[in-house]
């Protein structure tokens, strides 16, 4: 067993886990913070996309221990703290950029790397930075049209 401390979506957590416990696992099973979807544990899909220390990562890849002292922040603590939407996800409302959902939360969060780092990507700039989530309903026009929405907000 492990203590592990952090910062989840503004707010400090100690936690004592197991050794191995992916970083996807402690958020669903132990924070109970479902909004990170697993839709592989390869490493393949990208739904368990969420950000430590302002970088995208795949959290079925990562062990929580390895984020002692990080910052993380998941779908959960995206939106305002009166529940105004972040522009994303609104973009995805707008431009009904989710048919079940799954890929969302991973899709969402991989995009806001994108916006942090270039605030107007290019249709190709957007696809080349999701090629790493997987959309299952293969909505993936809408979605790029989802974030230049967004983009465009600024
Ligand atoms: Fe992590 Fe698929 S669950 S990449
Ligand atoms: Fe269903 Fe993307 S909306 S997997």
């Amino acid at each position: 067993m492990k203590k592990v401390s952090a910062e989840v979506n503004g707010k400090k957590v100690t936690k004592e886990i197991a050794d191995h416990t992916l970083l996807s696992v402690f958020l669903r099973e132990v924070l109970n913070l479902t909004g990170t979807h697993v839709g592989c544990d390869t490493s393949s899909c990208g739904a368990c996309t969420l950000i430590v220390n302002g970088e995208a990562v795949k959290s079925c890849s990562l062990l929580a221990a390895q984020c002692e002292g990080a910052e993380v922040m998941t779908i959960e603590g995206l939106a305002a703290s009166d529940g105004t939407l972040h522009p994303i996800q609104e973009g995805f409302r707008e431009k009904h950029g989710l048919q079940c959902g799954y890929c969302t939360p991973g899709m969402i969060m991989s995009s806001v790397q994108l916006l942090q780092r270039n605030p107007n990507p290019s249709d190709q700039e957007i696809r080349h930075a999701l090629e790493g989530n997987f959309c299952r309903c293969t909505g993936y026009d809408n979605i790029v049209k989802a974030v230049q929405w967004a983009a465009s907000q600024s």
